[in-house]
């Protein structure tokens, strides 16, 4: 084996990465999204498999290339779709990291036909998709699981509350107050809680070097 890549922090070991939004279909035409780039799950796996890490990402519909040998990327497209293919990897894998933007809530029911506008107003029930994230929390057993937390609101305590409902090592906390934070842009202002209640928070950087500390912090927490 390489020698300069056995000397990687993440060398053997396996990342498995969520990234993008969800598309929830209406009908054959039409979808519930949301404006989720995929830039900042897309520069996570790129920093990890420079780290070494075999890297599975598992991407909604984006615009984001992944070019690099060590990352294998999985298209899907629906909260269930991510679901699956996060469950068919999440058991050989060491770290995962679930950046995506998962839809909360899908139709009910998928119209077969292209809804018509036959009345002036139209109602979609929706039901409450699988939070995928919690469903690692409670079947993990040494992989190391890093959620992230978009708020607007009582941030701190949100994000505290979302790292121990679902079981996680590592929230990174993304706050929509803080200007050129969030969901597109090539920029990113977060905090990381970890489960011992330490709060690091970062300055306004890159996405790509959001992702380096990111890492950075998971290699210092699992001592890689
Ligand atoms: N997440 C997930 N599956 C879902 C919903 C969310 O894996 N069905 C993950 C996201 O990828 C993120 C974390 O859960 O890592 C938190 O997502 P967020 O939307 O901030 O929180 P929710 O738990 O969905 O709660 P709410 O939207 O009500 O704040
Ligand atoms: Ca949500």
């Amino acid at each position: 084996e390489n020698d300069i890549l056995g000397n990687l922090p993440l060398h053997g070991k396996k990342v498995l990465i969520t990234a993008g939004p969800t598309y929830e279909a209406i009908d054959p035409v039409r979808f519930i999204g949301n404006h989720s780039s995929g830039k900042m799950g897309f520069e996570i796996a790129k920093a990890a498999a420079n780290l070494g890490a075999e890297v599975v990402l598992v991407s909604g519909p984006t615009h984001q290339k992944a070019s690099h040998s060590l990352i294998n990327v999985i298209p899907v497209v629906s909260a269930a779709d991510m679901y699956q293919a996060v469950h068919e990897h999440f058991n050989t894998s060491n770290v995962a990291i679930l950046s995506a933007a998962v839809a909360d809530f899908t139709p009910k029911e998928v119209a077969h036909q292209k809804i018509k506008k036959k009345s002036d107003t139209l109602t979609l029930e929706l039901g409450r998709t699988k939070d995928i994230l919690a469903s690692l929390g409670a079947a993990k057993t040494n992989q190391f699981l890093v959620g992230f937390a978009l708020e607007t609101n009582n941030e701190l305590e949100n994000a505290k509350g979302k790292l121990k409902k679902k079981n996680l090592n590592l929230i990174v906390l993304n706050s929509l107050n803080d200007k050129g934070a969030g969901f597109q842009g090539d920029t990113n202002k977060v905090t990381f809680i970890d489960d011992a209640g330490n709060i690091t928070e970062n300055s306004l950087k890159s996405k790509a070097d959001v992702a380096i500390d990111l890492l950075n912090k998971i290699i210092e927490k699992t001592d890689a």
